[in-house]
This record gives C-alpha cells, sequence and structure tokens, in this order.
C-alpha cells in the first residue's frame, strides 16, 4: 500500500507510544513508526507483553500493528523515510552542572535534533512532543537549519496533556489539541499538515494554534495549575486534621463554584509523575532566569507543599505508632503514583518508604502493576523491603497499612481477613482515601485518613 504520510517518532515510551497508536488507528492511509534507542523496549512493542500499561493501549496497537503502526531501532532509515518527525525523547530534570535540580536536560534532544539533520535528506516538520523549556523550538531550529542549502526543517510544538491511566481517552476525545508554529508562510504550512494529521478524529475547533513559545509555556503552565490545585487541597487538609473540618466535604463545597469546577481537588499523599514536579521546576528555572525571583518562589512552593505533604503524612506514622516503627512490618499498597498505570515515577511511595526504611521499619510492597519498578526505585536487594504481588500476604503480620495508590482493587479487599492476620493494635493510613472507614474503625483498625478526623480506638 502506498501512504499519504509518514510520520516518525522518535522514543517510544509512555507518550510516544499512546499517541501514534492512536494517530495510526485513526489514519489509515498515514504510516506511522516509533523508534527508540531501547532495543528492549522496540521488542516489548512488537510482542504480546507491551512495555508499558495503559488501558486500551493493547488493542489498539494490535489492530494496527504490522499494517500502519511499526516498531524499529532503524532511526535513521526512519528519519530519512518520513515527512513529519515526532520528538517524543525524555527530558529529565538536570542532575549536574548549571539549572542542576532544576533545568531541563536536553541533551537527548539535542543529540535528536543532530541525527535528524544527518540523516535527512528531503524537507520535514520536526514536533516537539516532550515537554521542554520554553524557546527549545527556537534552539532547535538554529541547529536544524545550520546547514544552508541542505533540506529545511520546520519545528513546530506540540505538547501533550494525556494523563496516564488514560491516555487512549484523552488522545481519542481531547479538549484540546495544541500547534505552536512560526508566524511564516512555511511555519504556517506545517502548521496546516501537522493540523491536517489531528482533523481525521478531532473537531477542528478543538485544534488550537499559537505561535511556538506560546504552546510550549502552555504545556508547563497547564501542569502547574494542576499540580497547584493538588497541593492547595493538601495544604488545606492539614489544617482539616487539625481542627474538624472535614477535606472531602470542603472540596465538595468548593468545587460546587463554577468558578471553581470539581476537578483536580482531591486531597492525597501527594502527586507524583514524570511531568508535575519536573515541569514546575522547569518554570521556576526559567523565571529565575528572567530575574523573576517572586514568581519562582510562588511556584516553587507547590513542590515544596507537596514533598510536605509526604513528610507529614510518614510523621503522622510514627507518632500514632507510639513514636517507633523499627522492627515493623508496613503494608504498602500501592507503589504507582495513581491508579491504573505501572509508572512509578516520582510516585509519593518512594518517599515514603524511603522514609520507612530510615527508621528501621520493613515495608512489604504490593500493587497490581507496578512491583518491577518498585523494586528498580528502591534498589533491588535492599534490605527492609518485601514484595507481595498480593495484598493479603502482604499484610499479613504487618502493624499498619499505608494506602499509596487509589487502586479500586484495594477497595473489594475482605479486610476482616487482613485485619485478623496483623499485629494489634493494627493501623490504616489511607493516603488516598478510598477505603470505607468507618467498616475498618468497626472491625477493630485505628484509620488515619487524609484531611479529616482519625477514627480510634484508644
Ligand atoms: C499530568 C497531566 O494531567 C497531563 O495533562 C500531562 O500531560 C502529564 O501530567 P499524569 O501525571 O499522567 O498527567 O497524571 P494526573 O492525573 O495529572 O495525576 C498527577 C498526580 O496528581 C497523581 O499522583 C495523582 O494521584 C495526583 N492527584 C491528582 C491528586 O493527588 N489529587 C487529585 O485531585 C488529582
Ligand atoms: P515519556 O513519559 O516522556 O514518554 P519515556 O521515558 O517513557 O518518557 O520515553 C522516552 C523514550 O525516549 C525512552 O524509551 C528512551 O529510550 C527514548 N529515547 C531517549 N533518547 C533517544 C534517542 N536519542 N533516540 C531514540 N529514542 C530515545
Amino acid at each position: 500500500m502506498t501512504f499519504k504520510k509518514r510520520i516518525l517518532c522518535i522514543g517510544a515510551g509512555y507518550v510516544g507510544g499512546p499517541t501514534m497508536a492512536v494517530i495510526a488507528d485513526k489514519s489509515p492511509d498515514v504510516r506511522v513508526e516509533l523508534v527508540d534507542i531501547n532495543a528492549e523496549r522496540i521488542a516489548a512493542w512488537n510482542s504480546d507483553h507491551l512495555p508499558i500499561y495503559e488501558p486500551g493501549l493493547d488493542e489498539v496497537v494490535k489492530r494496527n500493528r504490522g499494517k500502519n503502526l511499526f516498531f524499529t531501532t532503524d532511526t535513521d532509515r526512519g528519519i530519512a523515510e518520513s515527512d513529519i518527525i515526532f520528538v517524543s525523547v525524555n527530558t529529565p530534570t538536570k542532575t549536574f552542572g548549571q539549572g542542576a535540580g532544576l533545568a531541563a536536560d536536553l541533551q537527548y534532544w539535542e543529540k535528536t535534533a543532530r541525527q535528524i539533520l544527518r540523516a535527512s535528506t528531503s524537507d520535514k516538520i520536526v514536533v516537539e512532543k516532550s515537554t521542554l523549556p520554553v524557546r527549545t523550538a527556537e534552539a532547535m531550529d538554529r541547529i536544524l537549519n545550520s546547514n544552508g542549502s541542505g533540506p529545511h526543517f520546520e519545528v513546530l510544538s506540540n505538547p501533550e496533556f494525556l494523563a496516564e491511566g488514560t491516555a487512549i481517552e484523552d488522545l481519542l476525545d481531547p479538549d484540546r489539541v495544541l500547534i505552536g508554529g512560526m508566524n511564516t508562510p512555511k511555519g504556517q504550512k506545517a502548521l496546516d499538515d501537522l493540523e491536517a494529521v489531528y482533523a481525521s478524529w478531532v473537531p477542528r475547533d478543538r485544534i488550537i494554534r499559537t505561535n511556538v513559545w506560546s504552546a510550549e509555556l502552555a504545556k508547563l503552565v497547564a501542569n502547574a495549575f494542576l499540580a497547584q490545585r493538588v497541593s492547595s487541597i493538601n495544604a488545606v487538609s492539614a489544617l482539616c486534621e487539625r481542627t474538624s473540618a472535614d477535606v472531602g466535604e470542603v472540596a465538595h463545597a468548593i468545587g460546587l463554584d463554577s468558578r471553581i469546577g470539581p476537578k483536580f481537588l482531591k486531597a492525597s499523599v501527594g502527586f507524583g509523575g514524570s511531568c508535575f514536579r519536573k515541569d514546575i521546576l522547569n518554570l521556576v528555572y526559567i523565571c529565575r532566569q528572567h530575574g523573576l525571583a517572586e514568581v519562582a518562589a510562588y511556584w516553587e512552593a507547590v513542590v515544596a507543599m507537596n514533598d510536605h505533604q509526604q513528610d507529614r503524612f510518614v510523621a503522622r506514622m510514627i507518632s500514632e505508632m507510639f513514636n517507633t516503627v523499627a522492627g515493623k512490618r508496613i503494608a504498602i499498597f500501592g507503589f504507582a503514583f495513581k491508579a491504573d498505570t505501572g509508572d512509578t515515577r516520582e510516585s509519593p511511595a518512594i518517599r515514603v518508604c524511603r522514609h520507612l526504611l530510615e527508621e528501621r521499619a520493613e515495608v512489604c510492597i504490593t500493587d497490581p502493576k507496578a512491583l518491577d519498578n518498585a523494586a528498580r526505585d528502591l534498589g533491588p536487594d535492599t534490605p527492609g523491603v518485601v514484595h507481595a504481588q498480593d495484598p493479603y500476604k502482604a499484610a499479613e503480620g504487618a502493624h499498619a497499612i499505608a494506602v499509596m495508590t487509589e487502586w479500586k482493587d484495594f477497595q473489594a479487599l475482605d479486610y476482616q481477613r487482613i485485619y485478623d492476620s496483623m499485629e494489634k493494635p493494627a493501623f490504616v493510613f489511607d493516603g488516598r482515601n478510598i477505603l470505607d472507614h468507618a467498616k475498618l474503625h468497626k472491625i477493630g483498625f485505628n484509620v488515619y485518613p487524609i484531611g479529616k478526623a482519625a477514627l480510634t480506638h484508644v
């Protein structure tokens, strides 16, 4: 079959994988190829066990793989043959040198840009899909178009707003698709081409065109606003625990104000995920670079509050468990940063477990999808860390359960059976407020939700 267009995506991760699978699904006349430097990951994409867990993803991949959706490691050929190149390689926070701990590490991005330049023999549209600091597109444009008379590269920014666990839904029915391009005839033509890809299934009025820098900044700001809501309600949860207010009732009451809205007001042990922390710290770095110290401090507080919420959670566990957890087994219910994903990047469970291990507790982690990642995050064979696929096994002989992830599976467990197998007094610290607290209390547990009165037997 001859294809109308050829799309390449460099980086077959949580963003590139689902996004390309949906584009292939919706555009049978477009050839979509994903490449990655990680050969193991590509092999997994070509197998029955995809490298990431995402509801609905298996079906979409299996339906299109080998027809117009391909996974390979042959990046140079992929580049040479494509019209549009999405770049969705990782951009972690820098761990060294200038901007360490705040700025994005752009070495993978720059390497990719140089590879595109080397392997291209025809004009390309290069689309930034990874979250990048504002004005990265401009730098990319300069690297790519430094070749004088060679092919022309038009750089666009098309930030991804999908959330893990709902990636396929978010891609199929997005609130908006944002594409930013240069205000030149070539820039506008490239925007038309990219818009046509999405227009196969997204209504045109939901496809927004901006200049490149607005698109880049909008991504950072969207994540900063979302994270700021979570930190705000978490700050309120601390106050609720000191008063007799209930954070769920407060969130419900304020969420009914249409100006505020009900979403992203669930108090929790803290937000995690690959984006929020990284993007906010990036925003903080950019503000500082522009001499905006107060603006930087404002956004930095969102991250500081998130760290505090996790530390507060552990401090409460220790103080309620008679000021020591040393030698006590704690069952960690969930390690993923949210339900319906196996991803554990920046998961609050990591910080919570590390604290508990410092206090010489034994942590027994259970999670339906994230045990492999959990083992990697805490280091393999770390003393004091045990894993159990079965939550009943994890709780056996434990002094406490700490709920870290809002997996539905945890709500359906037989807590009488769990209680009977635990040390007494038995504690539940529900970092997601998902369990039936009154019922647990009746069984005999001492229950500590987030942002509401504890239910205890003392
Ligand atoms: C986020 C953005 O939502 C998405 O648009 C962007 O593209 C990537 O970053 P993601 O990190 O996958 O997506 O998950 P999200 O649903 O935003 O949750 C982030 C964290 O906040 C999770 O740890 C979640 O548990 C937590 N959270 C979310 C709360 O604690 N309370 C809430 O009310 C909402
Ligand atoms: P995200 O959540 O942003 O998708 P991931 O870490 O899941 O982040 O995916 C990024 C992918 O990009 C990884 O699979 C990584 O191996 C890949 N990658 C990084 N650098 C390159 C490169 N130069 N060429 C191809 N793939 C790359």
